[in-house]
């Protein structure tokens, strides 16, 4: 692995740094307060490229590595979690499980237009009884011949009600288990689909996260993805991949809000100096900096691994569990940094803290990391 990032990665940092500053940060504390979704930012997004960053330009996308996602993340998720989150679903669950798994006609009709930008995309796995247990769907998807009819209930839907296009798991053969499951396109303008109220949460506020109810919805055969049956695997391998964009956003968050406390410590005095001067606060800062750079090299080596077509789960649920984990230490610490001003809006860090919460929860919660990352290092 060479530890040298190429130019291309560095003007990838730079493009990502001057959007959030620029677009992202005017704003931000707004839309979190009254949970507004940041549209007008995330079609800018979508222009620049990167919502479709690893697809190939032969479908829309920018063609870049995953090496230079990792970088993007990073950037927005310094300064808007709720915007990236958005990127990374669309890039990671969506446009990957499409391109890799997807026909022709498939990726034509939907990759092309979510690689672009044009639309976004969200992923319809989790249940109010399937979160973490997510072979126990209960959403159904009858074979009725040329078509599908869905039933079912999906809960913590990021992008539910901005996303044109869901990738939907549901049970086929509940018989067979998780081999029973598969995976569809379905359009969210589809008869029978209703979309539940926002979800009020603690973090990511400008996201959008609702439940999505099917009635009786018909999905034509061909947006089946895969093989009958390849549902369960088709989720399991997009969330993989899913994990190392959300290891990102961690290491974002993160690193966002080790600056603001590096910062402050130089500003703020006292006891007659800087705090940046007190050891206290310097074993603070140290130790900051050594967890988050441990989060960037396991991100990238993840990266690294998925762009060299090797076995990126294992690297991937290790980047996620270590970077969520620090990103809610390094937030809290620096909170405690700002003293008082920190516990206030103004300041940023206790957003980021609030916003670091979910990345140890969605796309495998900690302790589901630690069961893939067990099962592998004892197979
Ligand atoms: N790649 C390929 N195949 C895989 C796989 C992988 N990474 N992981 C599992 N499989 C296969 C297994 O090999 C097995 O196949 P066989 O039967 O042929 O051997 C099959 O899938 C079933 O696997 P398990 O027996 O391991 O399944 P399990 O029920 O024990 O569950 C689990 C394992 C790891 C806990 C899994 O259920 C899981 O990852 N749960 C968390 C789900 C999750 O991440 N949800 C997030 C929702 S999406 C989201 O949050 C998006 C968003 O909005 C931001």
């Amino acid at each position: 692995m060479d530890y040298q990032l190429t130019e291309e990665h560095l003007m990838i940092r730079k493009a990502a740094r001057d959007f959030a500053v620029n677009e992202l940060l005017p704003g931000v504390i707004e839309r979190d307060e009254k949970q507004i979704f940041p549209k007008e930012q995330i079609k800018m997004l979508g222009e620049l490229g990167f919502l479709g960053m690893m697809v190939s330009p032969k479908y829309g996308g920018a063609g870049l590595d995953t090496i230079s996602y990792v970088i993007a993340m990073e950037e927005i998720s310094k300064i808007d979690a709720s915007a990236s989150v958005v990127m990374s679903v669309n890039n990671s669950l969506v446009c990957w499980g499409l391109e890799t798994f997807g026909t022709e006609e498939q990726k034509q009709k939907y990759l092309v237009p979510l690689a672009k930008g044009e639309v976004i995309g969200a992923f319809l796995l989790s249940e109010p009884e399937a979160g973490s247990d997510a072979t126990s769907q209960r959403t159904t998807a009858e074979d009725k011949g040329d078509y599908y009819l869905l039933n079912g209930t999906k809960n913590w839907i990021t992008n539910g009600n901005s996303a044109s296009t869901y990738l939907v798991i549901a049970q086929t053969h509940p018989e067979k288990g998780s081999k029973g499951i598969n995976a569809f396109i379905v359009e969210k303008d589809s008869p029978g689909v209703t979309i539940g109220p926002k979800e009020n949460k603690l973090g990511i506020r400008g996201s959008d996260t609702h439940s999505i109810m099917f009635q009786d919805v018909k999905v034509p055969k061909e947006n089946r993805i895969g093989e009958d049956g390849f549902g369960f695997k088709f989720a399991m391998k997009t969330l993989a991949g899913g994990r190392i964009g959300i290891a990102s956003q961690a290491l974002g968050i993160a690193s966002g809000a080790y600056e603001l406390a590096l910062k402050y410590s130089r500003e703020r005095k006292a006891f007659g100096k800087e705090i940046s001067q007190h050891q206290a606060i310097q074993f603070k800062l140290a130790d900051m900096a050594t967890k988050i750079e441990a989060s960037r090299l396991l991100c990238l080596k993840a990266a690294w691994e998925k762009d060299h077509h090797l076995d990126y789960t294992l690297s991937g649920s290790m980047a996620k569990v270590f970077a969520s984990e620090t990103a809610m230490w390094v937030t809290t610490e620096a909170v405690q940094v700002h003293g008082g001003y920190g516990y206030v809006k103004e300041y940023h860090v206790e957003r980021l803290m609030r916003d670091a919460k979910i990345t140890q929860i969605y796309e495998g919660t900690s302790e589901v990391q630690r069961i893939v990352i067990a099962r592998s290092i004892l197979a």
